[in-house]
């Protein structure tokens, strides 16, 4: 690779642990400027705003997070740093809705508090550390697992195309359904990967384009609508998303689009896989209509990112952040425990 990726430092704590370090992705591809969140309030902005983002990277900065601002609490018995501990796990897990690895990175963080009840405070304070590095360490672990399993489906010289953005940027490190096209790269694959765009917050344009080119993967930028053509033309050989929540039937909530990605690549008769740990398998969903869909502000559709408004004053927009894609849809779904194919049953993993 032309660039070791992961120079670009998504979520991690700071060396002395008082704050939670990000990467402010709201300002990419335009400057690459690194945050520091020290109180609940700053964590739930950056994770609502998506200066972090990705199911995986807000799942660690939740955990990072909680630590950072349970070191802050006041409480001179274990029950009073508890009740505070919980009234802050709430708050930051209701900073976005679909990603099931935002709860899940915090329920792992209070089994810890719970655990280690008979402890001193700073004690359990201490291995909130261990258990965020922990989240961490394991999400990268994950992602390389991912990236090899897929890699085994994929053949040098294919092109391939991605939605959204489940790179190095929305994890650990690697990325998710990018992780293939990285390892990929260092083995000479030579893949030609295309990038929507993803209306309306562009993280195929801002972010996926971003990090593939600046890790000298040959990649091409295109609109949402365009996605059908190059699949025409016969220059996709394989689609690779990654996912927000999997149901235990294999409906799978990702960014908004994969679903008409997904119905594309199947009229093309192209294979479309979706990548995740398994951390974002969520057996309590039974199906995709159990998944809450995230809804954002309709001024994201309204007005343009940077730019002047661009839709009529008062029209009504409807701006869901999410889909499902019905798992009838899906050819596999890949994580780093290995690859699933229909019919899904999701507690096998
Ligand atoms: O709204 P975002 O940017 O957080 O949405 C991200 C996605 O939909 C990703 O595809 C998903 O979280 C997987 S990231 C490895």
């Amino acid at each position: 690779m032309n660039v070791d990726i992961t120079d670009l430092k998504t979520v991690r704590l700071s060396q002395d642990g008082s704050a939670v370090i990000i990467l402010d992705q709201t300002r990419l591809p335009g400057s690459e400027v690194y945050v520091s969140l020290s109180s609940a309030e700053e964590v739930w902005e950056a994770i609502y705003k998506l200066k972090v983002r990705g199911a995986p990277a807000i799942g660690i900065a939740a955990a990072y997070g909680i630590y950072v601002c349970s070191r802050l609490i006041v409480a001179n018995t274990y029950d009073s740093f508890y009740s505070e501990f919980l009234r802050m796990k709430d708050y930051l897990a209701s900073s976005r809705p679909t990603a099931v690895n935002l709860v899940a990175a915090l329920d792992r963080m209070e089994k810890v508090v719970v655990a280690h009840s008979m402890k001193p405070v700073p004690e359990i304070v201490d291995l909130l550390r261990v258990e965020s590095e922990a989240i961490r360490a394991e999400d990268a672990a994950a992602c390389r697992k991912i990236g090899e399993n897929c890699l085994s489906l994929l053949r040098p010289g294919m092109g391939i195309l991605t939605h959204c953005n489940a790179g190095h940027l929305a994890v650990s490190e690697y990325g998710t359904a990018l992780a293939p096209v990285y390892l990929g790269e260092e083995r000479g694959y030579g893949f030609k990967v295309f990038a929507d765009e993803t209306r309306p917050l562009l993280q195929g344009a801002r972010l996926t384009a971003y990090e593939l080119q600046k890790a000298g993967v040959d990649v091409t930028l295109i609109c949402d609508n365009m996605a059908s053509v190059v699949m025409r033309k016969g220059w996709v050989q394989a689609v690779v998303v990654g996912c927000d929540r999997v149901a235990a039937n294999g409906d799978t909530a990702n960014k908004i689009g994969t679903l008409g990605v997904a119905i594309l690549a199947r009229h093309y008769g192209i294979p479309f896989y979706v990548l995740g740990p398994t951390s974002t398998i969520d057996l309590n969903c039974p199906d995709g209509d159990s998944i809450v869909i995230e809804e954002r502000n309709p001024e994201e559709i309204t007005d343009m990112w940077y730019a002047s408004r661009m839709a009529p004053e008062g029209v009504k927009a409807y701006n869901p952040a999410f889909d499902v894609t019905s798992h009838d849809l899906i050819t596999a779904i890949i994580t780093e425990k290995g690859i699933a194919y229909p019919p899904f049953h999701m507690e096998d993993f």
